[in-house]
């Protein structure tokens, strides 16, 4: 940026000099010198203009570096806002991955590495030939990152290193960290899947984070499972209902708040098998069957079929809190919850 003061002192300097060489050159009456003088003004005028040039190129040099960088930080949000926050948090807080955001461990990993990382994913030793502990881009995320994208999302990381990005010569004031960008690119682009990461950030990974729908008016619900929008937490499917507050929405993995007497159907709206089973407390990975309703592992919702169910007394006092939490036999990970009222 051309600072207004220092252009201020360059023109005062500027007419001062050439003011000064025009009295010279009106003071001398002889022609011969008259020209010697005009050409010396001439000659001083160029000179001044080079370095001005030099510095307005240097300084155009400069704003483009930092749009440049500005662009990478804003599409390296957008794509954690898709491919990462399930793990690393919203806003880059930790969640079962490890903290990205004012982690000194990770400002202290070298560009190679971060760039490694990202594009490679980390190994599991615990499980050799699974799941990575890092994805390694696996065709679930649509296949692995080009190298512009592994770079928008390096610049990312490391616009949360005001250390670094001085040390690049880009601005670390407000609004440098990418990651304070990641909760509206996710707003536009899946609300969903926003209001789910926000409750969780808020009030742990817990059921006691789903949000609540009440649907206790209702004398009958229909609850959809659903492939995965794109960034959503729920893996492989989720569980989703109309969002009463924005026709049009869906609310996922919500907890449901019904009465005793009311039928929930189940709709399997995904492209793969699944169940909805009750279980003991809300650990689909350990679960323990309770008997409330299980559509059964021998009576797999397929695609396209559903399961209805009419909540009964049973479901009401099952626990203290009058919630039940069902998950899928086949995705232990897909839990979700319904308030029982009287
Ligand atoms: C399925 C969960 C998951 C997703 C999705 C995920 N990560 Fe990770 N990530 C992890 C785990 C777990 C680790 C820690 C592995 C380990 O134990 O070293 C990790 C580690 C990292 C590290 C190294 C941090 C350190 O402290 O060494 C970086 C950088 C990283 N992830 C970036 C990303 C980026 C960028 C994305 C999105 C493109 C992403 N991750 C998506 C789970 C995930």
């Amino acid at each position: 940026m051309i600072d207004p003061v220092q252009a201020a002192v360059g023109i005062v300097v500027t007419l001062l000099a050439v003011g000064a060489l025009l009295y010279v050159f009106y003071s001398r009456t002889n022609a011969v010198e008259k020209t010697g003088y005009g050409a010396l003004i001439m000659l001083s005028i160029i000179s001044v203009m080079i370095p001005v040039f030099w510095i307005m190129e240097s300084n155009g040099q400069a704003i483009a570096k930092t749009q440049q960088h500005n662009t990478d930080v804003q599409r390296g949000a957008a794509l954690y806002a898709q491919y990462c926050f399930q793990c690393h948090g919203l806003t880059g807080q930790g969640a079962t991955g490890p903290k990205l955001n004012g982690n000194s461990a990770v400002n202290a990993l070298t560009d190679a590495d971060i760039l490694r990382i990202i594009s490679a994913g980390i190994y599991d030793p615990a499980n050799p030939g699974g799941t990575p502990l890092m994805p390694a881009w696996s065709d679930q995320y649509g296949g692995p990152l080009t190298q512009d994208q592994i770079q928008y999302l390096f610049a990312l990381i490391r616009s949360a290193d005001p250390a670094y990005l001085t040390a690049n010569g880009y601005p670390s004031g407000p609004g440098s960290n990418g990651f304070s960008q990641v909760p509206n690119e996710l707003k536009k682009n899946n609300l969903g899947a926003y209001q789910t990461a926000v409750a969780q950030a808020t009030k742990g990974t817990g059921i006691a984070s789903f949000p609540v729908v009440d649907m206790t008016k209702q004398k009958s619900i229909t609850i959809d499972i659903i492939d995965s929008p794109a960034g959503a937490a729920c893996q492989p499917a989720c569980y989703a209902v109309p969002d009463p507050k924005n026709p049009g929405q869906e609310i996922i993995s919500p907890n449901v708040k019904v009465k005793v007497g009311t039928t929930i159907t189940w709709v399997n709206k995904s492209k793969t098998p699944h169940t909805v089973t009750s279980i003991v407390g809300e650990n689909g990975a350990a679960p323990v069957p309770a008997k409330v309703f299980d559509s059964g592992i021998s009576n797999l919702l397929n695609t396209g079929k559903s399961y209805p169910y009419t909540v009964k007394a049973d479901a009401f006092t099952f626990n203290t809190n009058h919630i039940v939490v069902y998950y899928c036999q086949i995705h232990p990970v897909m839990v979700a919850a319904l308030t029982i009222t009287q």
